[in-house]
């Protein structure tokens, strides 16, 4: 059956309902099409495709034409999820207008239905300018990657009274600024509640406990195929690695040894004269 658009007011809706949201990092065409059918609500194109997919150690040096490519390629497998672009670093932190000129790239070009972008008071200001201009907007407040020079780290936030005041802060000025959501990553799940239970906004949670109005993780965590360090909220649903290394090299073994192609895998001019493919 057909799914129906999950549009951004049928997400705020969902908090209003008590229906959890489940979000999930995907980054390209087919993956967009499993995601769908398994009825994921958000498909965020995260920045972290520069690590995930990239090879970057950050998210960094991720670009607004990576972005593109792949917001693009997601957009292009038509889900009847959310597509939410997540606008990389410095795309939007130099001036609201460039902000806004970039946001609207993500939606003209790329297709998404919304953006998101990292940090709380100090891009109010940015998250006013591009949803005035009627594009949806979603926060990211917390530990938020773009800011690990800062932090000094992949640093829980929020843990101490005035990091705890200073995100609540962020959160109720993002509220206020307009923003439709809020991604709340690696803060105390305790932190996490008061803010869900203060905003009338979705809150999706990412490291920060039970208790968020939505959750949301990295395809690639959760499948197994991430190599790289996979932090502890991470729930893996199933350990492709192995799968897949088995199966590369069991075609290369059958290259090697002449197992592959055999003439059932092969042209025959006699039988195959219609066919091509
Ligand atoms: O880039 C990303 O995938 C994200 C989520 C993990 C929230 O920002």
């Amino acid at each position: 059956m057909e799914r129906k658009k999950v549009t951004v007011p049928v997400v705020m809706a969902m908090k209003r309902k008590g229906k959890r949201i489940a979000m999930l990092s995907v980054y390209d065409y087919p993956t967009a099409r499993l995601a769908d059918q398994a009825g994921i609500d958000i498909i965020l194109v995260g920045d972290t495709l520069g690590m995930v997919i990239l090879g970057y150690e950050t998210t960094l040096p991720v670009t607004m034409d990576e972005m593109l490519c792949h917001v693009k390629a997601v957009s292009r497998a038509k889900p009847a999820a959310l597509v939410i672009a997540d606008m990389p670093f410095m795309s939007f932190q130099v001036s609201p207008s460039e902000a806004l000129r970039n946001a609207g790239r993500m939606i003209k070009e790329g297709g998404a239905d919304a953006v998101k972008i990292e940090g709380g008071i100090c891009r109010a200001s940015t998250a006013k300018a591009i949803g005035d201009a009627k594009i949806p907007v979603m926060g990211h407040i917390g530990l938020t990657p773009q800011a690990i020079r800062r932090f000094g780290g992949y640093k829980v936030q929020g843990k101490t009274g005035r990091g705890r005041e200073a995100i609540i802060d962020d959160a109720l000025a993002l509220e206020e600024a307009g923003c439709f959501a809020i991604v709340l990553e690696g803060v105390p799940w305790k932190l996490a509640k008061e803010i869900t239970e203060k905003l009338s906004i979705p809150t999706i949670g990412i490291g920060a406990g039970p208790h968020c109005d939505g959750q949301v993780l990295v395809c690639h965590d959760i499948l197994g195929l991430y190599d790289g360090y996979v932090p502890k909220f991470v729930r893996k649903y199933a350990d492709l690695k192995p799968d897949i290394l088995k199966a590369l090299s069991g075609y290369v073994g059958d290259v090697r040894t002449g197992a592959f192609p055999s003439l059932d895998e092969s042209y025959d001019d006699a039988k195959d004269n219609k066919k091509d493919r």
